[in-house]
């Protein structure tokens, strides 16, 4: 049997601004499941998941995705941030999706249609081939999560970020994306660490909760 992976903290200490986020914090969380990242606003879940993708450094210690530190990891790793940028509003979400394709395949361009494909299998897999034509600005809330986890998966990552995929939708739209990340965690075998002050959606689908409470990270379940 071989042991899960695990995400290391290692003495970190992060900082943004004055404001502390962590202190010397050392935890080993397993990469298995659907892990949550919980705490205040402000508290700096963000800008945990943003260190943990190489996109922030730390002020002290090492954080590690499975014995690799966060850039080398990075292909491994779907991010879908908290918010869209402005300018994407515009871009139908079927090329938003195939933004994320690499362009070549065995050092070949891969051409458009191709791309396009790809895209759509992704979209299909998010349940959002429906809208694929439409710009990212006319879509639900809902919808547009979906299509930002479509994103997410066209590096065919083990693992995925999410930060705070429930923020601004109903509850019948959070329960349709807590369904598809349990299909998502079994069909594709990812692990998925997430953010989330909105939890009433995920009691029992959660395999571990951590909390980020002045500048510890506390192990909840
Ligand atoms: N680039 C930055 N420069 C200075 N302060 C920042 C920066 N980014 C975030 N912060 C501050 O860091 C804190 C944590 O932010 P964030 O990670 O977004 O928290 P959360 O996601 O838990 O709501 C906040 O107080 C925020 O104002
Ligand atoms: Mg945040």
């Amino acid at each position: 049997m071989s042991m899960p992976e695990v995400l290391s903290f290692q003495s970190v200490s992060l900082y943004r601004g004055n404001k502390v986020i962590l202190k010397d914090t050392s935890l080993d969380l397993p990469l298995s499941g659907i892990i949550l990242l919980s705490g205040e606003n402000g508290a700096g879940k963000s800008t945990i998941l943003r260190a943990c993708l190489g996109l922030t450094s730390l002020q002290k210690g090492n954080i590690l995705f499975a014995g690799n530190n966060p850039k080398d990891s990075r292909k491994s790793v779907g991010y879908m941030p908290q918010s869209l940028n402005d300018d994407a509003l515009m871009i139908p979400a079927i090329n938003h999706v195939a933004s994320g394709i690499d362009g070549t395949k065995w050092g070949f361009p891969i051409n458009f249609k191709s791309k396009r494909k790809k895209a759509e299998h992704f979209l299909h897999m998010t349940n959002s081939l429906g809208f694929a034509k439409r710009p990212l600005g006319f879509l639900s809330g809902g919808e547009r999560q979906r299509v930002g986890l479509a994103l997410a998966l066209t590096g065919e990552p083990k693992w995925l970020i999410l930060d705070e995929p429930f923020s601004g939708l109903d509850h019948k739209s959070q329960d349709e994306i807590v369904l598809l990340l349990l299909k998502l965690v079994k069909k594709l075998s990812l692990s998925i660490l997430m953010t989330s002050h909105e939890t009433r959606s995920l009691d029992g689908i959660v395999d571990h909760v951590v909390e980020l409470e002045k500048g510890q990270l506390h192990v909840r379940i």
